[in-house]
């Protein structure tokens, strides 16, 4: 038997990993936050000073990190031993991991430790390529997204909320940056996988969000297990 997968692609900001997360609690399935290992390596290679053009060296580094997630209310991620959780949402973090994964090298290395994630009971998968690429034969695919100027806003709430300094106009541009190299890269870009579920998220709430994707693909599993 195949172990159940629901990936949920989309642009930064979009809501993935917090639909993903709350969808993995109610399905009691594991959850893979991609961006993570991503972000993660690239806090890696800022401590390491490793050079972001000596493509040999990051794969070197990637190779040999040792990542631990402990998927709680929050989620806790451990690079080499170290707990690096409250540096993984940094906007320079996001930034530098989507420099480095335009690299398909750095994509070919961390492929199996994302796959690594699928076990039973099943799994939900957040990130840009997970129903392209990471997991094609996933039975539940989801693009999940939202325009720039909403996930701008959320992000600008967000960091106000945290007491971090923001500015509107710049996290804008940022993300709109962003879209366009996760998107227009040539190894496994952002898109749509074929036949997923097309949600934007602009004006909806998470519940109603979550809703959709329980209500098209897993309302039969949610009965079964009331
Ligand atoms: O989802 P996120 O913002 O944490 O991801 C950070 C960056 O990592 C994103 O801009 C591009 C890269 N990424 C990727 O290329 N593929 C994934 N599956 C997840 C993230």
């Amino acid at each position: 038997m195949s172990i159940p997968v629901l990936t949920i692609d989309g642009p930064s900001g979009a809501g993935k990993g917090t639909v993903s997360r709350l969808l993995a609690k109610k399905l009691g399935w594991h959850y893979l936050d991609s961006g993570s290992i991503y972000r993660s390596l690239a806090i890696a290679l800022i401590k390491q000073a490793v050079d972001l053009n000596n493509v040999i060296e990051i794969v070197k580094v990637a190779q040999a990190m040792v990542l631990e997630f402990e998927c709680g209310d929050d989620l806790i991620v451990k690079l080499n031993g170290e707990n690096i959780s409250a540096q993984l949402g940094l906007e320079n973090i996001g930034n530098t991991a989507s420099i480095i994964a335009a690299q398909p090298e750095v994509r070919r290395v961390l492929l199996q430790k994302q796959q690594d994630f699928r076990q039973l009971p099943g799994l939900v998968a957040d990130g840009r390529d997970m129903g392209t690429v990471v997991f094609p034969d996933a039975e539940y695919k989801v693009f999940l997204t939202a325009s720039s100027s909403t996930r701008a806003t959320r992000r600008y709430k967000q960091l106000k909320e945290k007491g971090i300094d923001a500015n509107l106009i710049g996290l804008t541009k940022e993300i709109e940056e962003r879209d366009r190299r996760d998107s227009e890269r040539a190894t496994a870009p952002l898109s749509m996988a074929s036949g997923a579920l097309f949600i934007d998220s602009s004006d909806m709430t998470i519940d109603a969000v979550i809703d959709d994707v329980l209500n098209t693909f897993l309302k039969d599993f949610i009965l079964a297990q009331h």
